[in-house]
């Protein structure tokens, strides 16, 4: 049996327009899956080409994560669609001031995205899992659950609320039946992170860091994630595991 298969089941993927969503959508067509993603504006025509030819649907639900109400509809219209078997909050935000000059209306958008909409998701998409009796839910934290970053509070804060998140939820849903787990990327190549890799300085002091030697590249979380997903993690609980290329090792 290849408990790495996914075949069968369906992924909610938050954030899967580009980058390490979209790097998580394709790893779960590829293990099987069908996949419903949710985030601002449309997903790319290369995710649609991937699950046509893997005989796969993508749903593609268009929400504005800071907001309550379009949260509630988005949860309702993919619970009518599909049994979701596995959900995974990949989309965030990021903004960076040095912390004097943090607006806290910025602090709030970030926390909002970033932790509230968690919240919000994995209580929404819970109750047919605990129902059931088996769901998987994968939440986006970052090396920023566990050290401070630099210009970024908001984004390390909502991170932390992230990773005590899992764990909280972990605690009460792991007896019914749903493993909640997170996977903590490292520094990745994608447009969040576009002004450090225009900061030649400071892009170069991150690759020298990183033990890999290289910055991660979207397909680099999938395979974590699919693990997470799969029958393969049914004893995988409340772990916050860095996909870093061994940052945190450093
Ligand atoms: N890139 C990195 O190095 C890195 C490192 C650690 C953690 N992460 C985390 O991984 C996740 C994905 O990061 P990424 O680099 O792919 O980011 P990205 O900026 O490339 O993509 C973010 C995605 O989130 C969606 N999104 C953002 N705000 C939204 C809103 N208000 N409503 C609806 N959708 C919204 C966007 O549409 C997009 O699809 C995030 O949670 C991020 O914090 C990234």
């Amino acid at each position: 049996m290849n408990t790495y298969d996914l075949t069968g089941k369906t992924a909610v993927v938050t954030g899967a327009s580009r980058g390490i969503g979209q790097g998580i959508a394709e790893g779960l067509l590829n293990a099987g899956a069908n996949v419903i993603t949710l985030q601002r504006g449309p997903i790319t025509a290369d995710l649609a080409a991937l699950a046509s030819a893997r005989q796969l649907t993508v749903e593609d639900i268009a929400v504005d994560l800071s907001n309550e109400q379009s949260i509630t509809d988005a949860i309702a219209r993919a619970l009518s669609t599909a049994q979701v078997d596995i959900l995974v909050n990949s989309a965030g935000t990021q903004i960076r001031h040095d912390s004097t000059d943090f607006p806290l209306e910025d602090y709030d958008s970030v926390m909002n995205v970033n932790a509230r909409a968690v919240f919000q998701l994995c209580k929404g998409f819970a109750p047919p899992m605990l129902e059931r009796g088996s769901g998987k839910i994968i939440n986006l934290a970052s090396l920023l659950s566990f050290q401070g970053g630099l210009r970024v509070p908001a984004y390390a804060a909502s991170k932390g609320a992230v990773a005590q998140l899992t764990k909280a939820m972990c605690n009460e849903w792991a007896p019914r039946g749903i493993n909640v787990n997170a996977v903590a990327p490292g520094y990745f190549a994608t447009d969040m992170n576009a002004a450090l890799i225009a900061d030649a300085d400071r892009s170069e002091q991150i690759s020298a860091r990183i033990p890999a030697g290289r910055w991660g590249k979207a397909e680099d979380i999938s395979g974590a994630v699919v693990f997470l997903a799969s029958s393969a993690a049914d004893y995988i609980n409340g772990v916050v595991l860095p996909v870093d290329g061994g940052w945190l090792a450093r």
